[in-house]
């Protein structure tokens, strides 16, 4: 059956990729995940983009990415900034299902906390991280198709929570 997109948003840490893969692996579809694509097609880390060319070129070519992949049917986990333009929200809820991971800050800080692999994290105190948090929020909210609180649920029990509410 061919299946529309499935997006997964949500902030950083709140588990997109990994329950992405469950996701893939139990519906049997692929999985693409932007800021992988990014970093394979301009040869760099996340990390590093941002220092060369500034969050704004990032925030272009993630949005470049972003239609492209959507002529695929598959599961797209997607970074945490997905959401800031109406240019990308338009676009996910337009061409497919878009499942926001909701999660606790303090559960997100915890996984959080000491990364170094995201520029809006690395170096900021949690107080940034967490105003970050609840400006983006109802952009979340407002993106989203489906809304899967997570705080407390295994990855297998979000994986069929997204099936059902796929499926209903
Ligand atoms: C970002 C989230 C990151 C990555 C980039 C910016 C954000 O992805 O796209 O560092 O603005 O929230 P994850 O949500 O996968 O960490």
């Amino acid at each position: 059956m061919k299946m529309k997109p499935v997006f997964l948003i949500g902030f950083m840490g709140a588990g997109k990729t990994t329950i992405g893969q469950a996701l893939g692996a139990r519906l049997n579809k692929p999985v693409y995940d932007t800021d992988q694509l990014i970093e394979r097609k301009y040869g760099k880390s996340i990390s590093k983009i941002f220092e060369l060319y500034g969050e704004q070129e990032f925030r272009k070519m993630e949005t470049a990415l972003l239609k492209e992949i959507t002529e695929k049917s598959g599961i797209i986990t997607t970074g945490g900034g997905i959401i800031l333009t109406n240019e990308n929200r338009e676009w996910m809820k337009k061409t497919g299902d878009v499942i926001f991971l909701q999660c606790d800050f303090s559960s997100l800080w915890e996984r959080l906390e000491g990364d170094h692999t995201r520029p809006l994290v690395y170096h900021r105190k949690k107080d940034e991280v967490e105003s970050l948090y609840k400006n983006r929020l109802p952009l979340y909210l407002e993106s989203a198709t489906i809304t899967i609180d997570t705080t407390d649920k295994t990855v297998e029990e979000t994986v069929d929570e997204i099936i059902r509410r796929l499926n209903g």
